[in-house]
């Protein structure tokens, strides 16, 4: 019928060929050719939008990820055994773009930036990308390699700021657009134990009547600028004068908090011997104060030596001075 209607238009056409407005001729080229005009349309949209859905789209997705940061809050690491613990985490994701897509729950690698393996695989909940959102970590950790996280520990407590890697392959959309897969690879930067600067006997006395082969018993002091808590089980360290060793410091059910701890510790002390090295350093100890160097010697929870924290202790020699006369004095050993 429509084409009927356009041959009657052409016949008017050619018999009066008057000059005919453009809009009737643009009207009757439409009227014409509009399914032509329609496949070009769908093909424009689909050439421009399909690499936008397929290639841009990625690519922004994947820039913003790249481009987003991570702060850890907090890390609780508690219940430790000698290969797992259970993990409490909170971190807050940065980022400054316009889009806010869902990342699906993902598997990411944990570990020391820059060593050979992860220490651990930790499953990141499903999150709406934007900017201060919170994480939620809660989980218990299955150390993949435990000579990993000994390195890890050991970079904790030897450093006054560490970087830890988060890597993993999220699958992240946007709105209705379809599913694309990221990289998730960020390393952040976390404030270390810095070799528990500042540590301290704070105070401690010496035992007469004990009735254990702990005779000294005293307060530490121990910073912890990290946001770390750490759950470090019944901590033995070995004292030491001079390179001679003058007995053990316990400090039981250690748990690090962020911040200030201040914890009993107790001790076996070789109090003759300390006496002896007292008198023999003559001027070398003036006032009574001997340094003391403590190194590290285990860490154990419910019975079993935890070798990641063991390690680190170990990495980390400690010196404390204290005042032996005064101490022996009220323990009634007057030099
Ligand atoms: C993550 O990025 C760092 C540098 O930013 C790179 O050295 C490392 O190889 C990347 N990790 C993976 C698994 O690709
Ligand atoms: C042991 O001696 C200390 C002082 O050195 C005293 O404070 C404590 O009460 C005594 N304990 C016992 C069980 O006698
Ligand atoms: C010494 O310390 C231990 C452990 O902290 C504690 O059980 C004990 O009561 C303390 N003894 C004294 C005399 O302070
Ligand atoms: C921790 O102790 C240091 C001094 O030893 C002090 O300057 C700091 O304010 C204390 N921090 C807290 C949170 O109590
Ligand atoms: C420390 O030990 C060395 C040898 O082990 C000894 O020569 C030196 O006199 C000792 N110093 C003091 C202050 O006792
Ligand atoms: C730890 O202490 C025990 C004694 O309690 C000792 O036999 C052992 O050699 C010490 N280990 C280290 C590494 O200091
Ligand atoms: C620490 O040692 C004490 C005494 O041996 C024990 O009762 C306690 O259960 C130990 N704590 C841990 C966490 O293993
Ligand atoms: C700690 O001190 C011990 C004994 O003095 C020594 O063998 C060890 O090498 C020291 N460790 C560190 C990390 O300084
Ligand atoms: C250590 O204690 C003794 C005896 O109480 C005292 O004479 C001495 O001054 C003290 N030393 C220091 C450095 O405070």
């Amino acid at each position: 019928m429509s084409v009927s209607k356009t041959g009657v238009m052409e016949t008017t056409t050619a018999d009066v060929p008057v000059k005919q407005s453009f809009g009737a001729r643009t009207a009757r080229h439409y009227k014409k050719w509009w399914w032509a005009h329609l496949i070009i349309f769908v093909i424009v949209v689909l050439v421009v939008a399909l690499p936008v859905v397929y290639v841009a789209y990625p690519k922004i997705a994947q820039h913003d990820v790249s481009a987003s940061t991570l702060t850890v809050n907090s890390m609780i690491l508690s219940n430790p055994s000698p290969d797992g613990f259970h993990l409490e985490q909170v971190q807050t994701i940065g980022s400054h773009s316009s889009y806010h897509p869902k990342i699906y729950s993902f598997d990411a690698a944990v570990s020391l930036a820059g060593a050979a393996a992860a220490f651990a695989t930790v499953r990141v909940p499903t999150v709406k990308s934007k900017d201060g959102v919170k994480v939620d970590v809660s989980q218990d950790v299955d150390l993949s390699d435990t000579a990993a996280f000994g390195g890890f520990s050991t970079a904790i407590m030897l450093n006054e700021e560490i970087e830890m890697n988060i890597y993993g392959k999220p699958k992240l959309q946007q709105g209705s657009l379809p599913k694309v897969t990221v990289t998730y690879n960020k390393t952040v930067t976390m404030k270390g134990l810095n070799k528990l600067k500042g540590f301290d006997v704070v105070e401690f006395q010496i035992l007469t009547n004990a009735t254990t082969s702990r005779n000294m018993n005293g307060t530490v002091y121990i910073p912890n600028p990290s946001v770390l808590t750490l759950y470090m089980g019944n901590v033995t360290l070995n004292l030491a004068v001079n390179g001679t060793t003058m007995g053990q410091t316990y400090l039981e059910d250690l748990v690090l908090k962020p911040g200030n701890n201040t914890v009993p510790m107790s001790a076996t002390v070789q109090e003759l011997q300390i006496a002896n090295a007292l008198i023999l350093g003559g001027d070398t100890y003036k006032d009574g104060v001997m340094p003391f160097v403590i190194t590290g010697n285990s860490s154990v929870h419910n019975g079993k030596e935890l070798p990641y924290f063991t390690e680190a202790l170990k990495s980390n020699n400690l010196t404390v001075n204290l005042n032996v006369t005064e101490a022996l004095a009220k323990a009634g050993i007057n030099l």
